[in-house]
């Protein structure tokens, strides 16, 4: 019999147009792609004894993997806070609720460095457990170990020409352009991240002058900056083809459409769309 956790991973692939093949990480138990991130780093911090019931997490995140760490923690009996910036969406910020996670809501310039710096010294004097998506070698093992795996395996032998992922943590595309390179040397990895100074949700860009630690730019060949407005319109052209998937979603399928890329490619869809109409 499966057990709930069970649920996570094993997505589909799906080809969305000929030669362009996504991964549809929305099919995960909370929606998203974090269920995985989630899982591998509690799991870890178990093993090393970090984590023991009626302890408090805390982390900082753009929402998916807070509501993925706050249905586990409800499951396992963790205590849950997560930093999120103010504008991260209603529906997602519910979920994290709903669970029974506890919401503290900063200033979007706030988010990320001034939080992490701030979480290190908690965890340094015992208070809390950080369990650091941005630097947690776990949010790249799992993708190299699952995520990554999983897709070779999907495509059952066929070549694959290009990989197109957003940057957040870059926990994903450091994770699987590693295990696609090992079956494919000759692939062409492209990461995404927004305009300066627009908003694609689940996405950042390095040019806000933070670098995840975890994030390998040596193994991305091309970074294409991409407008809120394309997320939108891909976003929307999917939702017409019967396929509600999340704006980061929307930003790399839009990217693969305006660099008419040939060959197979090959795409994560990060998360479900129904938390991003506004
Ligand atoms: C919706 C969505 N898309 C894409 C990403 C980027 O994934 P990663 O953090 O692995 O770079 C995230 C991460 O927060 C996300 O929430």
């Amino acid at each position: 019999m499966k057990q709930l956790l069970d649920l996570i991973g094993n997505t589909p692939l799906l080809e969305i147009e000929p030669n362009i093949f996504a991964k549809m990480e929305g099919f995960n138990l909370t929606g998203s792609i974090k269920d995985r991130t989630a899982l591998s780093m509690i799991e870890d911090a178990e093993k090393k004894g970090r984590l023991k019931p009626g302890v408090s997490i805390v982390e900082p995140t753009s929402g998916n993997t807070g509501i993925a760490l706050a249905m586990i923690s409800a499951i396992k009996g963790y205590e849950l806070s997560v930093v999120i910036p103010q504008s991260t969406s209603e529906e997602k910020k519910k979920m994290i609720l709903t669970y029974g996670g506890r919401i503290i809501s900063i200033p979007d310039e706030r988010f990320r460095e001034p939080v992490i710096k701030e979480l290190k010294e908690k965890e340094k004097l015992g208070e809390i457990v950080f369990l650091n998506q941005y630097e947690n070698e776990n949010n790249v093992k799992v993708h190299y170990e699952k995520t990554g795996e999983e897709i070779v395996k999907q495509m059952e032998g066929k070549q694959i020409d290009y990989f197109v992922a957003g940057l957040g943590t870059g926990g994903t595309i450091t994770g699987v352009s590693k295990k696609l390179k090992e079956h494919f040397p000759n692939i062409k990895i492209i990461g995404v991240e927004p305009k300066k100074g627009e908003k694609i949700e689940g996405l950042k860009s390095l040019k806000d002058g933070y670098t995840p630690p975890i994030l390998n730019l040596n193994q991305i060949d091309e970074i294409i900056d991409l407008s809120a407005e394309d997320s939108v319109k891909g976003r929307n052209y999917l939702a017409k083809k019967g396929i509600l998937v999340g704006l980061s979603s929307g930003a790399v399928f839009q990217t693969i459409k305006n660099l008419n890329l040939k060959g197979n490619v090959v795409t994560i869809f990060p998360d479900r769309g129904e938390r991003y109409l506004k």
